[in-house]
């Protein structure tokens, strides 16, 4: 093992990815969860995929930096990974203060707990959304950032945070990962995506559309400037994502240079492109129906990759049909099922 690494939200749907790419790389990643949207057996089911009889796991909101602190002192560590965050758009709109504390005072804690444990690497998920609407699409890494929401506010501040920190104390090294789409799941299907509730997202909201859950996809607006007239996303596999956290961690072990990319593909696919792909996993036409424009939403969201080939030597490795193929495993395990009836 190459070290400890703290996973705050860890037991999530890309916490938990990237605790099996950790696993594989050689790291002893320890979660850190306070389980307000992830169930506990999924503990069990990284258990079955990495082959180990226990896993670190402290049930501890993510803003007591007392609690972080005592858990980092242990030693051993050397980094951490911050998931912990709340990421519906919708939901930040209705309640703005939970999701400033929670994602801002969540990260501030973190890092006063770090510091007090001298613990000076974190990755950090950041999002495409502090990019705002952009005029040049692909994105570049330099592009002038905003917000559109209390939530895209929280992930921007969360940058600003850790270049304020980084500029004043050289100790810090801190990677920062702008995700485009994240979609697909661990080729076990053992774990992937579990929304609690009606998905805000299209790929839960299609998976449901293919077991019949969901009459038909509304796909919302069709007179869009791109190819078919509906929304164009970077969608990249989860396992992907994950091996990106695990780069970008080796980085700032090797250089501690702080780097800020944007982690995608580079390719862009529709709304209907994607329907038609999960329907190719499936085995069957998926049904759709024109639906107004979902307020916020942009033409098209690319970025531009070759950053994150260059500084973290990152390079997706699975393709559309594979993030399809992979989705719909998971959905039909028994895994699946068994995280659904898992009320814990
Ligand atoms: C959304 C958030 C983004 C966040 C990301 C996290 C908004 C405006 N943006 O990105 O800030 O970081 O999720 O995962 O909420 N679509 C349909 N029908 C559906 C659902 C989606 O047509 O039922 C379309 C959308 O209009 C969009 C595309 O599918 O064109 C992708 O939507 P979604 O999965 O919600 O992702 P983003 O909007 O890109």
């Amino acid at each position: 093992m190459v070290g400890k690494v703290l996973l705050t939200g860890g037991a999530g749907y890309i916490g938990s990815h990237t605790f099996v790419a950790l696993q594989d790389a050689g790291y002893d990643p320890v979660i850190l969860d306070d389980f307000s949207n992830a169930k506990k057996s999924v503990l069990d089911r990284i258990k079955l995929i990495c082959q180990r009889s226990e896993i670190e796991c402290h049930q501890v909101d993510v803003r007591d930096s007392d609690a972080i602190f005592e858990i980092l002192n242990q030693g051993g560590f050397v980094a951490a990974v911050h998931f912990a965050a709340k990421k519906a758009v919708g939901e930040s709109v209705e309640k703005p203060l939970d999701y400033i504390d929670i994602n801002c005072t969540g990260l501030l804690s973190l890092l006063k707990a770090m510091e007090r444990a001298e613990v000076f690497n974190l990755v950090f998920s950041s999002s495409a959304t502090v990019y705002g609407d952009q005029e040049i699409i692909p994105i570049p890494e330099t592009a002038t950032r905003s917000y559109a929401s209390p939530y895209a506010f929280t992930k921007l501040m969360g940058e600003q945070i850790l270049e304020q920190v980084g500029d004043a104390d050289p100790r810090w090294s801190f990677g920062t990962l702008r995700y485009f789409n994240p979609a697909g799941a661990h080729a076990s299907g053992m774990i992937g995506e579990d929304p609690a509730d009606i998905p805000n997202n299209l790929m839960p909201y299609i998976a449901k559309v293919a077991t019949g859950e969901f009459e038909h996809l509304s796909v919302f607006g069709d007179t869009y400037n791109t190819h078919d007239g509906t929304g164009v996303r970077d969608y990249i596999h989860v396992m992907d994502l994950a091996d990106a956290h695990v780069k970008s961690l080796k980085t700032l072990q090797k250089n501690s240079i702080s780097h800020a990319i944007n982690i995608g593909t580079g390719t862009g696919y529709s709304v209907l492109d994607m329907l038609a792909a999960y329907g190719r996993a499936v085995g069957k036409t998926l049904p759709h129906k024109i639906a107004p424009r979902r307020d916020g939403d942009v033409d098209t969201l690319l970025g531009e990759v070759e950053k994150a080939e260059e500084v973290i030597g990152f390079k997706t490795r699975y393709d559309l049909d594979e993030i399809c193929a992979s989705s719909w495993h998971w959905i039909n395990t028994g895994a699946f099922q068994a995280a659904k009836e898992d009320n814990s």
